[in-house]
């Protein structure tokens, strides 16, 4: 009889937290296209884009990967708040339509964050022990962020010369 009533009170709390996870207090995050990849737009080694793939696009990407524990309340709110602000504060994903200088502001904020040991976040990180990022990761997504940003600005600058010819040839009429 006790035996019973704990199986009807688990199947109940059970088919609530199905039920709640289809509550989406963020949006609804799941569902974005996600097609290409990370960084599409930048120029990246594949070592690089690999790590950010696996330890940062869950949150700062479209390209979520969503476990099945995700599928539940209120785990289910938990992650879809992280990736709905991971989000907010720098996807991935959108890298093409950024500005140049947002994109040197973002190279600068990535490799900051990966220094300082912030992120991946802490729950996410003891979650996901492979996640947390290594000595020479850290060393790799800070060259590239230096490289990239530097690469930004020649291109920049040289739009900019190339800008200045064209007006002046336009001016003397030649
Ligand atoms: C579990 C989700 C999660 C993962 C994984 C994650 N982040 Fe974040 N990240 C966040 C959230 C949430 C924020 C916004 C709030 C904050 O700054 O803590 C954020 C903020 C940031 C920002 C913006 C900081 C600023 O100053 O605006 C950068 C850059 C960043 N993360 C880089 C990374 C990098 C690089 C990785 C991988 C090594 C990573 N994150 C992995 C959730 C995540």
């Amino acid at each position: 009889m006790k035996r019973r009533r704990t199986m009807a009170v688990g199947a109940l709390l059970l088919a609530a937290s199905v039920g709640l996870s289809f509550v989406h207090p963020w949006g609804d995050v799941r569902s974005v296209s996600s097609s290409g990849q990370i960084l599409d737009g930048s120029t990246v080694p594949d070592d690089v884009r690999k790590v950010l793939e696996k330890k940062c696009a869950d949150c700062h990407s479209n390209q979520t990967h969503w476990p099945a524990y995700s599928r539940f309340a209120p785990t289910s709110w938990l992650m879809e708040h992280d990736v709905y602000a991971g989000r907010a504060a720098a996807n991935l994903s959108r890298w093409e339509g950024m500005s140049a200088d947002d994109r040197i502001a973002m190279l600068t904020r990535i490799a900051a964050e990966a220094r300082s040991g912030e992120m991946p976040t802490r729950p996410y990180a003891i979650a996901h022990p492979a996640t947390r990022l290594t000595e020479s990761d850290k060393q790799e997504i800070a060259a590239w962020a230096r490289a990239e940003r530097k690469r930004i600005r020649t291109e920049i600058a040289e739009q900019k010369i190339t800008g200045q010819k064209e007006r002046k040839k336009h001016e003397t009429g030649q």
